[in-house]
């Protein structure tokens, strides 16, 4: 009787926590992941993308019709994440990582301007940068090997990114295809792991713009990958490029495909980018009236160079014969607030175009 009683508890106490958060429409399968998260196994007909009013007759591409590097060999590769110790998702269905409420994760971005501090409409969250990029182009994609930390987030409303901007326009008309790690507690539940994320925005983040899967747009094709999961390598491989035969955009992530951004969702994006940008970002919301001691990549200043400051490395761009190609080698650093955080850049033989990048935030030159 007790022992009933005991159980009975227990099942109440655990939806409780799992009720928590709203199950993801069309789930097929919930598994309950070591680190916390839970990943709905979702009709991939029935995915977040398909509530985009101009994707709802989409049919959904199964591969890329043609591959800038040549090919991807078709592997059905592997990427680990420690949901999948608990379980997999069914072949037509995707992973999503069960949200909070979904609100969080429409919060807005920012767009980088070059040669001033952006803020948010709430003066206190200051948006910082490192990064490079290209000249004014026509680019059709970028690939870039990026070091992974675990950067310390002091600000609740803070975040601390690195990421590839796929740029087409300005202001209002600014449209972004954004891919890359972050640690962000206010989206994920107050967690601080080192998240995989997208985002894309086609109004310079007026009224489109939001993480992950959160806003509609986004189609995955991926059955092993729950974007916003957990990344426990050291290094990964992103490429996104145009297919122009399907007009969308694909995302590849260490050798896996994971799914495209349609170019209908797009205005400028529609044809080509016209600028790439990599680096890293941070908000500080000046806790106790300094700056915010959030970290961006490892932590370190660029100086401190290999195995200390993080890194992008071997930086490309795809060209309109959808081949990979080498940027210019004079890409140059912008730091927006450089004793709190800065950018090396360098080309050498194995690293092709890489830079080092970050910092601590707070330190006695950066009060
Ligand atoms: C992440 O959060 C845990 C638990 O609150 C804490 O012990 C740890 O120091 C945090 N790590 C970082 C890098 O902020």
């Amino acid at each position: 009787m007790e022992f009933k009683i005991v159980l009975f508890c227990m099942f109440l106490f655990i939806n409780i926590i799992l009720s928590h958060a709203a199950m993801n429409k069309f789930t097929v399968k919930s598994i309950k992941s070591q680190d916390g998260d839970v990943i709905d196994c979702v009709d991939i007909y029935h995915q977040p993308a398909f509530d985009h009013p101009l994707l709802k007759d989409h049919t959904i591409k199964v591969a890329p019709s043609y591959h800038p590097e040549g090919s991807n060999n078709g592997k059905k590769q592997k990427v680990p994440q420690i949901w999948q110790l608990s379980g997999e998702c069914p072949e037509g269905t995707i992973p999503i990582r069960r949200t909070e409420n979904g609100a969080a994760s429409m919060t807005k971005k920012k767009p980088i301007f070059s040669s001033s501090i952006s803020t948010d409409a709430d003066v206190q969250l200051r948006h910082e940068y490192a990064y490079t990029q290209t000249p004014t182009g026509k680019y059709f994609g970028t690939k870039a090997i990026i070091n992974v930390w675990q950067p310390y987030v002091e600000g609740s409303r803070e975040f601390s990114l690195s990421q590839l901007w796929i740029v087409a326009g300005w202001g209002s008309t600014l449209n972004t295809i954004e891919v890359g790690w972050h640690v962000f507690p206010q989206i994920y539940g107050g967690s601080n792991s080192t998240r995989l994320f997208i985002y894309w925005t086609n109004d310079g983040y007026r009224t489109t713009g939001c993480y992950n899967l959160g806003c509609a747009g986004f189609v995955q094709t991926n059955n092993q990958m729950a974007i916003g999961g957990a990344i426990s390598q050291s290094e990964i491989t992103l490429l996104v490029w145009k297919d122009q035969k399907q007009n969308v955009w694909w995302l590849q992530y260490n050798g896996v495909i994971l799914g495209y951004w349609p170019t209908t969702i797009f205005t400028l994006l529609k044809d080509s980018a016209s600028l790439v940008q990599w680096g890293g970002e941070i908000i500080n919301s000046s806790p106790n009236g300094m700056h915010t001691g959030t970290d961006m990549g490892s932590g370190s200043f660029p100086q401190a160079g290999p195995g200390k400051a993080s890194y992008f490395r071997n930086l490309q761009l795809v060209n309109d014969a959808n081949t990979l190609i080498s940027p210019p080698n004079n890409l140059g650093g912008i730091a927006t607030n450089k004793a709190c955080y800065n950018i090396n850049v360098g080309v050498n033989s194995n690293w092709g175009n890489f830079f080092y990048y970050g910092g601590p935030g707070k330190n006695p030159n950066c009060p």
